[in-house]
């Protein structure tokens, strides 16, 4: 099929390319020059494993295009994605500017062509109820082209993305013509075997369902991370309860690590913007009102134990970051843990050095030289008097802790995430402090330092 995607951002061009890989036609239509141009020359604007690869791919056979002009994008489409930001105001709800705009400028180019055929437009955006209906309304209004709108949620997640497109669950399409689900059903066929992985609903459902989803997973990892309270005080082990529950298929095991809290372009504001949804029709939703308290305290939290275990005050204590990332394989910081971390750190007084393998250019643009940029963990520990381990990169699993903690001058770590093994940092010599889970003391090397 002829597929036009609008906006070439991280969801554009992960759908743009992964509909490339299994047959349609993509033109993608990107309107910053100097993304433009990165495309064009071959290369891709982000960090996401496999899709540089699969975009060289059929970017050179001429499957995947790229073009800043929307009329010459839309000529033969019979899909159309807008994959345009939708930010929120400072009151919470929505701003449509950007998808209005980008659907009207569709709308008169291919009015223009006066195809006689019906043309789908496909708002990937997360929107709040009503969103899609909306932009129905006003397209017919202002336009005149043979248009239907669907609502058609993603659900990538970061570092997996090409691999979530291209193996979903399940693909939820709302709307309110049998037409448009015909159409999507052709577009996703491939993905889509078995049947039940194709899910129609109205619009409004398709809306909520994208709210719902991130709101429960954000749920499920807000109920673990309070539980790790529980565990410290009982000596309880939450990594086993964590299997406890998860093997219940009624529960299952996903998203139930606990940590020092979720992060990144989805959770925080989908479940915001949820609580606002909410409001919007005079209803005080106070469980996505407690997801978010929750996350925040954990942070808090993990900076207070800190403190605590290390027996003085953090004002002068030098504390070295080993992660900025919200989440491993990424170098997306976006309201990643770190952030609030390294600021309650240094509000304190503490002196903090940072590493992280992707993410470590990104987070300088927020704290410049306000934290010390270390080139790897190894730097980063010399002389810190304990390391706060915040992202989940694999390769900290596996550094060399000896000489880590020889350098240090206090060994000691606070591992937000739960990913290294305890008895290496016994072994070590390591203060070992995880996030709900029994800590490795150490004591006779304590009383040796003393
Ligand atoms: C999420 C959703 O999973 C995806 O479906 C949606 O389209 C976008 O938002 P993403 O933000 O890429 O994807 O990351 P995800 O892997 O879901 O992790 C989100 C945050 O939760 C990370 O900070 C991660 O560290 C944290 N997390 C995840 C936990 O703390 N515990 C878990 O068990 C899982």
């Amino acid at each position: 099929m002829d597929v036009t995607i609008i906006g070439c951002g991280y969801v554009g061009l992960v759908t743009g390319t992964c509909l490339a890989s299994i047959g349609h036609t993509v033109r993608g239509v990107e309107k910053d020059a100097k993304k433009l141009k990165t495309l064009l020359d071959g290369h891709c604007p982000i960090f996401e494993p496999g899709l540089h690869e699969l975009m060289q791919e059929h970017f050179a056979s001429g499957q995947l295009q790229f073009t800043d002009n929307v009329k010459a994008a839309v000529k033969d489409a019979e899909v159309v994605f807008l994959c345009v930001g939708t930010p929120s105001k400072p009151d919470g709800t929505v701003d449509m500017g950007f998808l209005e705009g980008a659907g009207k400028e569709v709308c008169d180019a291919l009015a223009e062509y006066n195809n006689d055929y019906m043309v789908t437009i496909v708002v990937k955006s997360t929107v709040p109820a009503g969103t899609n209906r909306k932009l129905y309304g006003f397209l017919k209004e202002q336009t005149r082209a043979h248009v239907q709108v669907v609502s058609n949620p993603e659900f990538l997640k970061e570092g997996t993305a090409v691999q979530d497109c291209m193996n979903p669950d399940r693909i939820v399409v709302g709307g309110e013509s049998r037409e448009a689900f015909l159409v999507m059903r052709r577009l996703y066929d491939p993905l889509v075997k078995p049947e039940e992985k194709f899910l129609t609903m109205n619009w409004e459902s398709a809306e909520l369902t994208k709210y719902a989803a991130n709101s429960m997973l954000a749920a499920r990892i807000s109920f673990m991370n309070e539980m790790t309270i529980l565990c410290e005080q009982y000596g309880a082990d939450v990594e086993d309860i964590r299997k406890g529950i998860g093997s219940d298929s009624r529960i299952g095991p996903a998203f139930l690590k606990a940590g020092c809290g979720y992060g990144g372009s989805c959770f925080p504001k989908d479940v915001a913007a949820l609580e606002h949804i909410s409001r919007a029709v005079g209803h005080e939703n106070l469980f996505v009102h407690v997801i978010q308290t929750i996350n925040k305290n954990q942070k808090k939290r993990f900076v207070d134990k800190i403190e605590n275990k290390l027996g003085r005050p953090l004002a002068g204590a030098k504390i070295a970051v080993w992660g900025l990332a919200f989440k491993a394989d990424t170098d997306d910081i976006r309201e990643s843990a770190a952030l609030d971390v390294i600021r309650y750190l240094l509000d304190k007084g503490a002196q903090v050095k940072a590493t992280d393998p992707k993410a470590m250019e990104n987070m300088k643009q927020i704290f410049k030289d306000e934290v010390e940029w270390s080139q790897d963990p190894v730097t980063c520990a010399a002389g810190a008097d304990a390391v706060a381990l915040l992202t989940d990169w694999p390769q900290y699993t596996t550094l060399p802790f000896r000489k880590i903690a020889a350098t240090m001058s206090s060994p000691i770590i606070f591992d937000g995430r739960n990913c290294l093994h305890r008895d290496v940092m016994r072994d070590a010599g390591f203060q070992y402090y995880p996030i709900g889970r029994p800590a490795v003391e150490n004591t006779l090397r304590l009383k040796n330092r003393v």
